[in-house]
């Protein structure tokens, strides 16, 4: 899209969102022309916190559908818009609640910690959810020497390294995250010596072993706050670098491999949101007997 046609296009969603009184909500991964046009940006439970809170009637989800799930279980009164209903997650698709129910049968009394990159059908089998934010915490809170945390077996790998407890690993990943190889980050350090390397906690053991700050999508947005580095190689999806050259605009960023794209995430145009306002399209409503049990495990993991 040029330019011009980007900024109308932009335009006509504001004023869409402001005659049905919507709020758009855009993950830090999403395009930078869809983060420019929303209300919020930030990580998945950040948007639909923040959502639940506001007046609006109608939410607008720039993200993936397990976000817009998310938005749903907390907001049930309220509507939540996937702009396009293809903007699913491969990491939450490697999880069902028929696999989960299977593996707790293999795992008598152990609890069970899942990501929010899951299904609601998953949430619900679930003692506690967790973000990549505060998984440590999530682990250490609990009242059991072991559990079993779904579906990112890196995120689980990472947790092990700051808890004592056991932790059962389920096999799924995140192939954006999993892609970037020992050599990429290695290659990555060579050419700009010097750049703090912040990693995702979705990267691979190897990875994080060669990161200077581990963190989420909002933790690394947050870092060069408080950081005195001048230079910054990001070791997750390249969506994020808009939000931080924006944000600091006289440091330098650097993605850790310019193949850190996930085509999901990019899936939303500024043509998709327009079109959904306008018809009121791509609803995602979570059903009753799948919301209750899932807010539980959301609910128990905003306690902790
Ligand atoms: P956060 O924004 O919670 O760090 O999540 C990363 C991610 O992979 C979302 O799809
Ligand atoms: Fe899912 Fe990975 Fe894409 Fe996030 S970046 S939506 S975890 S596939």
């Amino acid at each position: 899209m040029r330019e011009q046609e980007t900024r109308e296009a932009q335009a006509e969603i504001r004023a869409l969102l402001k005659e049905k009184k919507a709020i758009l909500l855009a993950h830090n991964y999403q395009p930078g022309e869809v983060q420019d046009a929303a209300d919020l940006c930030g990580d998945s439970l950040e948007l639909s916190r923040k959502a639940a809170k506001t007046d609006a009637q109608i939410i607008v989800f720039a993200g993936v559908h397990f976000m817009a799930e998310t938005a749903s279980i907390l907001s049930p009164d309220k509507t939540v818009l996937l702009p396009n209903k293809e903007a699913g997650c491969l990491m939450a698709d490697m999880i069902t609640a028929e696999g989960l129910l299977l593996r707790k049968q293999e795992l008598p009394g152990v609890p069970v910690v899942t990501y929010v990159n899951s299904p609601a059908e998953a949430k619900a089998h679930t003692d506690v959810c967790c973000t990549s934010a505060n998984v440590v915490s999530v682990v250490n809170a609990l009242d059991a020497p072991e559990l079993l945390l779904a579906p990112d077996k890196n995120l689980a790998m990472y947790a092990a390294r700051h808890t004592k407890k056991k932790i059962h690993i389920w096999d799924g990943f995140c192939p954006v995250h999993e892609r970037l190889s020992a050599e990429d980050a290695r290659a990555a350090k060579e050419a700009h010596p010097g750049a703090t390397f912040m990693a995702h906690p979705e990267c691979r053991p190897e990875v994080i072993d060669r990161a200077d700050v581990v963190k989420s999508t909002s933790g690394m947005l947050a870092h060069p706050e408080t950081s005195p580095a001048r230079e910054f190689i990001v070791a997750t999806e390249t969506g994020i670098l808009h939000p931080m050259r924006k944000r600091y605009p006289d440091r330098v960023f650097y993605p850790a491999a310019k193949h850190m794209v996930c085509k999901n995430m990019k899936r939303i145009s500024l043509g998709d949101i327009i079109r959904s306002l306008r018809e009121m399209s791509g609803e995602v409503r979570v059903p009753e007997a799948v919301r209750a049990p899932a807010l539980a495990a959301v609910e128990r993991m905003i306690r902790i």
